[in-house]
């Protein structure tokens, strides 16, 4: 359908638009009247642009009828890796955040503020366009890989750990170190520089105030030499809970506050944490820290992923309101085995859509990213979260 003629998409602004924002939220999966339902409020304690502000190119759109806030969306640019062989990168952009609300939809709204916002990707020479969602999200998959012509690229699995109080031991002989950024930036570019969706800007994530840190596991060596361990494996932890705190409530006809697309797939999980015994109350305002940069080298590379995460959890059980630990990995990558999680909370079937907007003159070349297969792994940016 054509969008209403008198439909306004501009930018948003904190002065006019932030209550308003934050209410269609509130109003966009309100659950049926009357009927008791399990809710999660998510509270990005007054910053609607906190998903987007860690990337240094971001913008958040609005629409408006009739002086009604009716949807809006997010997106971020940045270059990153696109093929490991020969190494590659492009511009990227990302469509985060997209939501109508229910009065107002079928009417061509959600497709005039992506379009609109792939115009500024456009405008800022960007090569393809990428959005995530879970799988059972018809309406989402029809409107991007039907109307926007994306298709789908990649699907990764969402690993949740709820934490408990108590710390998990770790196994003897191996020793954790924690890397300082300067460190941690060699070894990202060194080893994982060539992965998929790897960020250009890895060194702005490393030094972003919401990274923790970085861990590197390995085994005790005899010889105490310098040399690189046969086995090691890192990984970086991200702190989500200073950007916005959840909430899993059960509500009477109240709200739920979707948290975006990607958000959505992992926030749902969230809820299934709430009765199960032994799993931690999420009914008190909540953050988690999330795991990126994953990777292992060696024969034991899968035993020190999994002892990394246990030390992650056992630094969440000591922080005042980390609830779980979560990783996101492709479907496909064989370290996701290692990296522990409930099977129940978690989630195999986030799926990544991509578009290409490169002018035909740009791809002399003839690599076509949005057609090729799978690699083994892929890098997560804690920043799209
Ligand atoms: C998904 C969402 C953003 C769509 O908003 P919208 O303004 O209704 O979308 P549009 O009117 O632009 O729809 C364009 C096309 O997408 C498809 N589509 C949209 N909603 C659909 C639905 N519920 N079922 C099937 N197809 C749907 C249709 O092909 C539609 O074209 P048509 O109406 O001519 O058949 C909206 O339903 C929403 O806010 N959902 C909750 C939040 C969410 O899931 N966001 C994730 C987006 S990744």
């Amino acid at each position: 359908m054509a969008p209403p003629v008198d439909l306004i998409i501009r930018c948003f602004s904190r002065r006019r638009d932030a209550a308003r924002v934050e209410e269609l939220e509130r109003r966009c999966e309100a659950a049926p009247a009357g009927k008791a339902t399990v809710v999660l409020q998510v509270d990005t304690m007054g910053d609607p642009l906190c998903r987007v502000r860690n990337s240094s190119m971001h913008r958040m759109l609005v629409a408006e009828l009739e002086g009604e806030l009716v949807g809006m969306v997010r997106g971020s640019i940045k270059d990153m890796t696109i093929r490991s062989s020969p190494e590659e990168h492009a511009k990227v952009g990302y469509v985060l955040g997209l939501q109508v609300s229910p009065l107002h939809r079928r009417r061509g709204i959600a497709s005039s503020l992506v379009l609109k916002l792939q115009e500024w990707f456009v405008a800022n020479l960007v090569d393809y366009a990428y959005m995530a969602t879970e799988k059972s999200n018809a309406a989402s998959i029809k409107l991007f890989t039907g109307k926007l012509g994306y298709v789908k690229f990649r699907t990764l699995s969402i690993l949740v750990n709820p934490v408990r109080r108590r710390a998990i031991r770790l196994p003897p002989g191996l020793k954790i170190t924690k890397l300082n950024t300067d460190q941690a930036e060699r070894m990202c570019r060194r080893f994982m520089g060539s992965t998929e969706f790897f960020p250009g800007d890895i060194d702005q994530v490393l030094r972003n105030r919401l990274s923790l840190g970085t861990w590197m596991a390995y085994l005790r060596e005899p010889d105490g030499s310098n040399a690189m361990p046969a086995s090691w494996a890192m990984l970086s932890v991200w702190d989500c809970g200073q950007v916005f705190k959840l909430r899993v409530q059960r509500e009477k006809g109240s709200s739920c506050v979707p948290y975006g697309t990607k958000a959505s797939s992992l926030l749902d999980r969230f809820l299934l944490c709430l009765g199960i015994p032994g799993l931690p109350d999420l009914s008190n305002p909540f953050g988690f820290y999330f795991m990126y940069g994953i990777h292992g080298e060696g024969p034991y590379a899968g035993t020190l992923v999994r002892a990394l995460c246990r030390y992650v959890h056992n630094m969440a059980s000591l922080a005042n309101d980390c609830k779980v630990v979560v990783a996101e990995v492709g479907a496909c990558d064989a370290l996701k085995l290692h990296i522990p999680h409930r099977r129940s909370l978690s989630c195999s079937e986030d799926l990544w859509c991509m578009k290409d907007l490169k002018s035909k003159d740009k791809d002399a070349a003839g690599f076509d990213w949005t057609k090729s297969p799978p690699p083994p792994a892929l890098f997560v940016d804690p920043r799209e979260v």
